[in-house]
């Protein structure tokens, strides 16, 4: 042991004596080129961290986005006792996860109201996006059909999404099997709505919009497998807590 020491201290010394021979400036020059590098192993690791983790829960109101937050936070409803107009924005461990051994990352979930002049909430969180959840009522579908593919056509048309190819889940929240909508119905519907949808919105000069990409393939009728990012149509319920979907989606997008 005391011959480590010995040792480590002629090396010491000899190290001392090294530096001490060189002229300042070469030691100054070697402090700076250790320092920078630190800096940037810092700040490129800091860069990976906070690349995006967050997953943007977005629909109109009344759809089931905000039991979709507390299901995946709280795995309860919290028997609907809370309102969507606030933004509800927290990072956790996924409920489904808490058991799970070893160390889970968490989640940034970012719940953006549906209400029409909130909306520009959307634009300030998309692009952190890893992730779109997009959560339409399966039960009320036909009489919010509409308003349902104008938001999502906001959305498939951001540039920051589709630059990035943000994936898209869109999340049929349903509670009665027997009567709400299968999940092939809502696909198909949401397709012509946005085609019907791109008709109108093309004849609008779109020359001031420059944060907007055109919807699909020009001439042909639109569906989801003409988007540049991935658009995948799923089902759940938000109510019982069937909400795997979701969960899948975000550890696809956001690793463990
Ligand atoms: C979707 O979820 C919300 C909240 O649970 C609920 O009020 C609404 O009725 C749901 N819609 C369907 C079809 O389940
Ligand atoms: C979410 O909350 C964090 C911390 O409170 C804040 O820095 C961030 O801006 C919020 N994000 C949104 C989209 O509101
Ligand atoms: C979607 O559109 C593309 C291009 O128009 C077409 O090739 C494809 O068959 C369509 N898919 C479905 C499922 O309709
Ligand atoms: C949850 O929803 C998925 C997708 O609809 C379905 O396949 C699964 O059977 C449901 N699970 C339960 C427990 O209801």
């Amino acid at each position: 042991m005391d011959e480590w020491v010995r040792e480590a201290e002629v090396w010491v010394g000899q190290a001392e004596r090294w530096i001490r021979q060189q002229p300042p400036e070469q030691v100054y020059v070697a402090v700076a080129v250790v320092a920078v590098t630190v800096l940037l192993l810092v700040a490129v690791s800091c860069l990976k961290s906070s690349k995006a983790n967050t997953i943007v829960l977005s629909g109109l109101s009344g759809s089931g986005k905000t039991i979709l937050f507390y299901q995946l936070r709280d795995g309860s409803t919290h028997q609907g006792t809370v309102t969507s107009m606030e933004q509800n924005n927290d990072t956790f461990v996924l409920h489904s996860e808490l058991e799970r051994r070893g160390k889970v990352k968490p989640v940034h979930v970012v719940d953006v109201p549906g209400h029409a002049r909130l909306k520009p909430k959307l634009d300030e969180v998309l692009p952190q996006a890893a992730g779109i959840v997009y959560v339409v009522d399966a039960q009320d579908f036909l009489s919010t059909m509409h308003a349902a593919a104008e938001y999502l056509y906001d959305i498939l048309t951001k540039a920051t999404v589709v630059k990035k190819r943000v994936p898209v889940l869109i999340f049929c929240n349903k509670t009665d099997k027997v009567t709400a909508h299968s999940k092939e119905f809502i696909k198909k519907q949401l397709e012509k709505e946005l085609n019907k949808l791109r008709e109108s919105r093309n004849a609008i000069s779109s020359a001031d919009i420059t944060d907007e990409v055109k919807l699909g393939n020009p001439g042909e009728a639109f569906n989801f497998s003409q988007c540049q990012n991935k658009v995948t149509v799923t089902e759940g319920a938000g109510l019982t807590g069937n909400v795997s979907a979701v969960e899948e989606f975000i550890r696809e997008y956001v690793k463990a």
